[in-house]
This record gives C-alpha cells, sequence and structure tokens, in this order.
C-alpha cells in the first residue's frame, strides 16, 4: 500500500499475532508490541505462543523471514493497529484501561501522516473518546494530522487465519480519508470486501453482531426450558419450526463463552438501562444455564458433596480455549454447593478462574469418568460423541447432565443410567 512500508501492532493475541504475520508475509516491515514477557521471550526465539497449527505456521515462517519482529518497546511507523483486551469489571462496565495505555504507549512513536486502527471490540465513541484524544495530546490534530479507524475482527477461533483473509470487513474512519486508507491497507493483504462507514457505526455494528447472537442463543435456552416443563424435546421442535423459510431458531446449550459473546452485549447495556432490557435479560439467561442444568441434576437425585467428572472445559468444540465458559460458571456453582470434581478437556490446560476455585483439570479421560460419581457434557468435543454406557459404568449415581445433547440412544438408560438433555425430560430405564 503506497506510503506504508513499517506497521506497528500493539497487542500480540489472538487477533494481533495473526494479524502481524500476515500483514508480514504481504511484504510490511512488522514490529509487533506486547506487555507479556512470555509472548516476546517465546516469538524471540521464533516460537508462536498461540497453539492454533495454521496460525503457527505463519508466524513462525514470518519470523524466520525477518519481516515481522516482537518486543516489548514501541517503535515508530507508517500505521499502528491496536488489538488489546477490552474486558468488562465485575460491575458489567467497559473496562478500556489496556486501551489507554496502549494509546499512551504509542503517542510519542505516532507522527504526522499516520494510519492508526483499532480493532479491539469496543463501546461506541472510544475510537474518538479514547483514541482520537489519546493522540491530540501529542500535539497532532486527530482529523488534519492523522487518519484514525475503527475495523472491528470476526475471526472465528480455529480458523482464524481463513477468516482474516476472507471475511468482509467493517471500516470505519473518522473521516472518510482515513477509512479509504484503512480500507486500501486491508485489500493489500486481505480478499474479503471492506465496507466503508464511521467510526461509530462501525463500533455499533461489532456490538450489534455478537448481541445479536447473544440474544438468540438466550432465545434457544429459554425453549429449552419450556420444553423441559412441557416434557417434550426442544430439539424435534426446534426442527419442525425451522422448516418455516423465514425461521432460524438456534440450538440450546449450557450457556454461552468466550471473550466476545458474554462480554460485548454489555458494552451496549451500559449507560442504556431504560433501552436494553432485552440485552440485559438475555445475558442473564444464558450465565443461568450452568445453574439450570445443576439444578436439573439435584431434583433428578444428585446429592451435594459427592464428586462429579465435568466433561469439556472449552466454550466451543475442539478448542483449547476455556475463557468465560460456561464451565466456568458451573466450577463455581459446584464449589458454593459443597461438591468436589474432576474437569477433563482434551486441549485447555489451563483455566484463569474467578474466586480461587480450582479446575482440577486432567486429559485422562478414564481418570476423569473413573473418580466421578455423575458427569456433565458442557463441551461437544468430538471425543465425546463416542462414550458408551461401558465407559461410564464406574459412575456410582449413574447421572448424565447432557448439556450439548451427545448421547442420543437408550442404551445409557437400558444399563441404568439417568440422562438429563438440555431442552429435554430427564430419561432414565423406569421411563
Ligand atoms: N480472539 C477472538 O476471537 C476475537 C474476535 C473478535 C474480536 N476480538 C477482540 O480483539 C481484542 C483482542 O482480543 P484477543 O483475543 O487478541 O486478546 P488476547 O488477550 O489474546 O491478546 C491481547 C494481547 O494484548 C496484550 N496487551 C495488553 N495491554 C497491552 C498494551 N498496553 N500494550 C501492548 N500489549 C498489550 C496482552 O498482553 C495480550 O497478549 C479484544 O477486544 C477482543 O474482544 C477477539
Amino acid at each position: 500500500m503506497p506510503g506504508v512500508k513499517k506497521i506497528i501492532v500493539v497487542g500480540l493475541g489472538y487477533v494481533g499475532l495473526p494479524t502481524a504475520a500476515l500483514l508480514a508475509r504481504a511484504g510490511y516491515d512488522v514490529h509487533g508490541v506486547d506487555i507479556d514477557d512470555k509472548i516476546i521471550d517465546c516469538l524471540q526465539n521464533g516460537d508462536c505462543p498461540l497453539g492454533e497449527p495454521e496460525v503457527a505456521s505463519i508466524v513462525c515462517e514470518a519470523l524466520e523471514s525477518g519481516h515481522l519482529q516482537a518486543s516489548k518497546t514501541m517503535e515508530t511507523g507508517d500505521a499502528f493497529i491496536i488489538c488489546v483486551p477490552t474486558p468488562i469489571r465485575p460491575d458489567k462496565t467497559a473496562d478500556l484501561r489496556m486501551v489507554e495505555s496502549a494509546v499512551k504507549s504509542m503517542a510519542p512513536f505516532v507522527t504526522k501522516g499516520a494510519l492508526v486502527i483499532l480493532e479491539s471490540t469496543s463501546p461506541i465513541g472510544t475510537t474518538r473518546n479514547v483514541i482520537a484524544d489519546g493522540l491530540r495530546q501529542q500535539g497532532l490534530d486527530p482529523v488534519e494530522d492523522l487518519d484514525i479507524c475503527y475495523c472491528p475482527e470476526r475471526v472465528f477461533p480455529g480458523k482464524t487465519v481463513s477468516e482474516i483473509l476472507h471475511n468482509d470487513r467493517v471500516v470505519g474512519g473518522l473521516t472518510p480519508r482515513a477509512a479509504e486508507r484503512a480500507k486500501a491497507l486491508y485489500e493489500s493483504f486481505c480478499d474479503g470486501t471492506p465496507v466503508t462507514t464511521s467510526a461509530e457505526s462501525a463500533e455499533y455494528s461489532k456490538l450489534m453482531e455478537n448481541t445479536f447472537r447473544d440474544v438468540n442463543i438466550a432465545l434457544a435456552n429459554v425453549f429449552a426450558r419450556i420444553a423441559e416443563e412441557a416434557s417434550v424435546d426442544v430439539q424435534e421442535v426446534i426442527n419442525l419450526a425451522n422448516r418455516h423459510p423465514r425461521v432460524q431458531v438456534l440450538s440450546p446449550g449450557p450457556g454461552v463463552g468466550g471473550h466476545c459473546i458474554p462480554v460485548d452485549p454489555w458494552f451496549l447495556i451500559e449507560g442504556r438501562d431504560a433501552l436494553t432490557g432485552l440485552l440485559r435479560t438475555s445475558r442473564e439467561i444464558n450465565d443461568s444455564q450452568a445453574e439450570r442444568l445443576l439444578d436439573r441434576a439435584e431434583e433428578a437425585g444428585l446429592s451435594r458433596g459427592t464428586k462429579v467428572a465435568i466433561l469439556g472445559a472449552a466454550y466451543r468444540a475442539d478448542l483449547d480455549d476455556a475463557r468465560e465458559s460456561p464451565t466456568e460458571h458451573l466450577l463455581s456453582l459446584l464449589s458454593e454447593r459443597g461438591y468436589s470434581w474432576v474437569t477433563h478437556d482434551p486441549y485447555v490446560t489451563h483455566m484463569h478462574m474467578h474466586g480461587g476455585v480450582e479446575p482440577n483439570l486432567t486429559a485422562d479421560l478414564d481418570v476423569a469418568i473413573s473418580e466421578a460419581d455423575a458427569a456433565f457434557i458442557m463441551t461437544d468435543h468430538a471425543v465425546y460423541r463416542g462414550l458408551s454406557p461401558e465407559k461410564l459404568l464406574k459412575m456410582k449415581s449413574r447421572i448424565v447432565v447432557d448439556g450439548r445433547r451427545m448421547l442420543h440412544d437408550r442404551s445409557f438408560t437400558d444399563a441404568g443410567f439417568t440422562i438429563i438433555p438440555v431442552g429435554a425430560p430427564v430419561m432414565s430405564a423406569k421411563g
């Protein structure tokens, strides 16, 4: 892209690092900055701190080519891309401290004519109020002297590289000139269609996408609860309803996870209580699904004090990401109610739990099952599809809560198990 040779990527996590590597592959000189020693040490040793194989391969290739370098020190560049986390605080308000500190560290290095892009998911107004204002304090006029944009990322973990390359992209500029420059940058290394708009519309579009998913999943979970009460199978009813050409009900489950869907709706709710009751209720429904599963298990005979096996820590199938996963909610509840537990996951090796609750992770399914009285299927990892009654026979209570509808046949109930499927009546040998 004309006028841009060197790009600074601030924040080298799930979004920033693959983006930096793809820019390097396209021929830019990319300097990645992160505050995490472990990430920088790993990259400086030529390795990739992320496990996704395609990401690791392009990162190692970019490091080897010399087009990608990483350090904890900021440098000057023609363009800056900010990909730092934007979490919520315990009171559900946006915590923008990492964006603020990224801007502060960049400001002395941003010179007239630079293109500055925020990719972090952010409340409406962040690009103008935090990025532009932070850079104005350097004596630069953010509109005249700089091109500042908001360009959200939509990557689907597990398919990160192809999603960065091929997804359409919303490019929101503080000015039309800024949007056109950012559009040209993305066109130079991605083949999805970039659509230009204002920074505020771009910020809102990202929040709207994830809020749409949260509300629709909450609706499916309400349908599941009604089905449980009405003794019908919600999945059968959803299949019937989805034959309507304009209806597409999603699947119920144990709740939602990741750092996007459970977080982003709060950025719209904050300061708009009177307008956003539907959004808040949806958040509460999805966050309480794990409690619903545990309540149903107790109604079916699960006793407090027993040991349970949690099958799956990740929030999505066949991934190693457990951030904000429904399993986190379940573990907190098990702790409150006096259970002990072991959590099996073939991919997750670490969980950052709130409140000091230990996840007790193991990658050995036999160990998890042989130590437990009952099981909760929380993630639809492929490995759980092959579960057989024989595999679970050592469990004393023989209660399996199926939060993902993985166990379909009667062989479990024939073997004396009580199965509690989300969205369907309890199944046991008696009925
Ligand atoms: N991961 C996804 O699938 C995804 C998808 C869409 C949007 N997003 C959004 O993208 C943003 C980044 O998410 P992520 O998943 O890449 O986060 P992440 O936690 O994987 O990585 C962020 C990195 O930023 C670093 N960092 C924090 N403060 C910094 C600072 N001041 N200077 C330099 N580095 C700093 C952290 O050390 C970390 O390595 C978030 O706003 C997130 O909501 C993520």
